[in-house]
């Protein structure tokens, strides 16, 4: 998976990577800003969706579409497709242009609305990376975890980054009897759900 990666996914990743670390150090608005995850935690994200249980793979928070594009190489190799939620205008466009430059758009869904309302309609899911607002975990972990297959794997960014705002939901997961759950220290800190 990571040693054939294709030339037109490796220039718009390299792309996304200049323009987050450019936008993290010139005073872009955090709205504006891309807030990626770091390539280990592509990397990990993509092996863990490659090894989720048949079901749907979904992505709630997808700036410009960095993440999505590590989660689409797993989708090249299970032949899955992922549906990936971004609430922003500005933001939906960039991802839009991600996806046809890269070219994964026959493997991407990009719907452009608030995951949160939109979220019912997604059962049976094999694979979520959560990826939003960190006031909207709660909810968000609440409306997944029902809906994951036996099997089925939630990962949610920021753990370590933002624990002391996501600590409730940090110690819900954790105690959650529905799911055996873990964090990891890589990146900004993942934490990671398997539906029992
Ligand atoms: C941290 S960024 C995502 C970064 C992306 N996962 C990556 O690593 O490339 C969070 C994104 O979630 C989007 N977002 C926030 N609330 C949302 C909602 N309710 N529904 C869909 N997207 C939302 C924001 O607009 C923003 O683009």
């Amino acid at each position: 998976m990571f040693h054939d990666i294709p030339q037109t996914m490796l220039t718009r990743m390299h792309e996304l990577e200049q323009m987050d670390l450019r936008d993290r150090g010139d005073g872009t608005s955090r709205l504006k800003r891309l807030r990626q995850i770091p390539a280990e935690v592509g990397k990990f994200i993509a092996l863990l969706a490659a090894a989720a249980p048949d079901g749907r793979c979904i992505e709630i928070g997808t700036s410009a579409g960095y993440s999505t594009l590590w989660i689409a190489l797993a989708c090249r190799i299970t032949g899955r497709t992922v549906t990936t939620f971004e609430i922003l205008d500005e933001k939906a466009e960039l991802a839009r242009a991600t996806f046809e430059a890269a070219g994964v758009a026959d493997v991407v869904e990009l719907i452009h609305g608030d995951a949160l309302n939109l979220l019912a309609d997604c059962k049976g899911i094999g694979f979520c990376f959560l990826d939003a607002e960190k006031e909207l975990y709660d909810r968000c972990y609440e409306a997944v975890v029902p809906c994951l297959v036996k099997g089925g794997l939630l990962v949610a960014d920021n753990a370590t980054s933002h624990q002391a705002s996501l600590r409730p939901m940090l110690e819900r997961a954790l105690r959650d009897e529905r799911v055996d759950a873990i964090i990891v220290p890589i990146g900004h800190g993942e934490l990671m759900c398997r539906k029992r």
